[in-house]
């Protein structure tokens, strides 16, 4: 790995035009990343795109997750999308298991179990998801960070529940990591999406857990991707799928991982613990400058008069509406005066404290 920077000169390699205030919708690319996703389509236009440089850089990302997380990166397998890896999981599970969800996570963690017939799906409030695992339970499906609001889920309470009561736990970091510490050795299964706090584009994902579990899950979608020897998979069978978790891989999006993988490597720079001081520090100045405690998320979500967003954008500054509230996340390219700016113009429509 290259030298570690500092926050501030990580912020110099991104480039927003407006008050960024929307990476729980989805991340900026530094520049690098950027440049690196067009070149690929650059090079795909001039008919000199390679596959052998697509297979590096989907190397180079999956090393580089495997080391923001602090998991071997044989125990990580990539593919497009959440729900996709959520579905594995979910056709895994015994006709009449139990799967215990957080009452309105986002949909990609809860669909999948839903939609597979024969499952029992159990939605409780976040709060109380540690106390509700009990003999019955053989998943606890959750968002390590909630999507809508940036509530936190007790994942140690959980882990320690789930160990107690013999129950799997399949965590959803696609809101976490990148910023939050997360306890990825620990929790039975964690997904990721690549295109919000990891500053992917649309079309990367990470599967990674236990080593064993990884090997039991049905390879349901496997092509030659999944294959022991990738270039040697193309056709016909028998059928040879990796002895890891790369049998679980799903063929790249390739101009997605030549977006992504500088990305990844430019967070491992700088380091998940100085993010999440960082991200901390912007979203508590934000809560302080409305009245609010501190609080443990970069994401933020205060109730507002209805157009606020409308009115910020208008401003420069961007964020989102989720669940009839503002939602505002804070990211490392986050300073304080983009803090104080959205202060400033919700100033007098915000009345939380
Ligand atoms: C917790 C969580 N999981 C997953 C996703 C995205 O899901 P998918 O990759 O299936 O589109 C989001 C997007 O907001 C999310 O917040």
């Amino acid at each position: 790995m290259t030298a570690s920077i500092d926050i501030d000169r990580a912020r110099r390699e991104f480039a927003p035009q407006v008050t960024y205030l929307n990476t729980a919708a989805y991340g900026l690319p530094p520049r690098a990343a950027h440049e690196a996703m067009l070149a690929a389509e650059r090079d795909r236009a001039a008919g000199r795109m390679t596959t052998g440089q697509m297979d590096e850089v989907v190397a180079r990302a999956r090393g580089a997750f495997a080391r923001l997380v602090g998991v071997p990166a044989e125990r990580v397998a990539i593919g497009p999308q959440v729900s996709y890896f959520v579905g594995l999981v979910a056709s895994w599970l015994p006709d009449g298991a139990t799967v215990l969800v957080a009452e309105e996570d986002f949909t990609s963690v809860l669909f999948p179990f839903a939609a597979r017939p024969g499952l029992r799906v159990r939605p409780v409030p976040l709060e109380s998801i540690a106390e509700a695992v009990d003999g019955t339970v053989d998943l606890v499906a959750v968002s390590a960070v909630q999507s809508a609001d940036g509530r936190l889920a007790p994942m140690e309470d959980l882990i320690e529940a789930a160990r107690a009561h013999g129950a799997r736990v399949l965590l959803d970091a696609t809101q976490a990591a990148g910023w939050l510490p997360l306890p990825a050795d620990r929790v039975d299964l964690l997904v990721v999406g690549g295109y919000k706090w990891l500053l992917g584009p649309r079309g990367t994902c990470f599967l990674t857990g236990d080593r064993e579990l990884l090997a039991q899950l049905p390879a349901v979608a496997a092509g030659w991707y999944a294959g022991a020897q990738v270039w040697e998979s193309l056709y016909g069978l028998p059928l040879r799928l990796a002895g890891d978790a790369r049998r679980l891989d799903m063929s790249p999006a390739w101009q997605s991982w030549a977006g992504h993988a500088p990305a990844l490597e430019l967070l491992e720079r700088v380091g998940v613990d100085a993010v999440h001081r960082h991200n901390l520090a912007m979203a508590d100045r934000f809560r302080a400058g409305l009245g609010l405690e501190p609080g443990d998320s970069a994401i933020v979500s205060v109730p507002v008069p209805e157009g606020t967003a409308e009115l910020l954008r208008e401003h420069g500054v961007v964020a989102s509406v989720r669940a009839g509230r503002l939602r505002c996340s804070f990211h490392l390219y986050t300073e304080e005066a983009d803090v104080d700016r959205a202060l400033e113009l919700l100033a007098d429509r915000v009345t939380v404290g």
